[in-house]
């Protein structure tokens, strides 16, 4: 198997990370596979990494508060959960924005996907985050856009955890059969 498809498979939501902070090399690299990501055409991408501790935490905190009321159960008791931290305490958090275009979620899936794919080709781990980012759709997220330094006409649509692994890794959860259908 190559290395690219080796990743694929060997890649995994990690979601217990060490304290200690990724090299700034390691989170150049990783925002550069993410801007390699294919595009419908515009790159209506922007990408905000965040290093400093109490403003992850505070994200984590007031997505929290805001998906106690959200109308999903599972949804409501993560964040009823007081040790749930939505980036699991990571010491990186992407911020995957994106524009108002057509395609822009699309790009920006792929754009995250990179950061996950590329994050596992240098031994870093990674969780796709979607629960930290609750606080944007509430009425704080103007707050928290400008904070940031979002750039206007951009939201947060996605997001990453990243650091290194603590523990082991997680197990491949069982891939569901019957999705492939080959005409030839
Ligand atoms: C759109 C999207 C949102 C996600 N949001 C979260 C999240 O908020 N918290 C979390 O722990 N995992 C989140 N995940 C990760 C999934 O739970 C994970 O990819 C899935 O369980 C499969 O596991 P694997 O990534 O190890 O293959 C998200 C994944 C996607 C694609």
């Amino acid at each position: 198997m190559n290395d690219i498809l080796k990743a694929i498979k060997s890649r995994r939501s990690v979601r217990s990370f060490s304290d200690k902070q990724i090299t700034d090399n390691e989170l150049q690299a990783v925002l550069e596979a993410a801007q390699y990501a294919p595009t419908a055409g515009s790159q209506p991408w922007q990408f905000i990494a965040i290093q400093k501790e109490e403003l992850i935490n505070e994200l984590s905190n007031a997505s929290k508060e805001v998906a106690k009321n959200h109308e999903v159960e599972f949804i409501r008791k993560m964040a009823n959960n007081k040790d749930f931290h939505a980036f699991y305490n990571a010491p990186t958090v992407i911020l995957v924005c994106g524009d108002e275009s057509l395609w822009t979620p699309a790009d920006c899936a792929a754009a995250t996907q990179n950061i996950l794919l590329a994050a596992e080709s240098l031994g870093l781990a990674a969780c796709w985050i979607n629960f930290g980012l609750f606080v944007f759709s509430s009425e704080s997220g103007s707050t928290y856009n400008e904070l940031l330094g979002i750039p206007e006409g951009y939201s947060p649509l996605y997001s990453v955890a990243l650091g290194y692994r603590k523990g082991a890794v997680p197990a491949a959860a069982p891939r569901k059969k019957n999705v492939v259908t080959c005409i030839k």
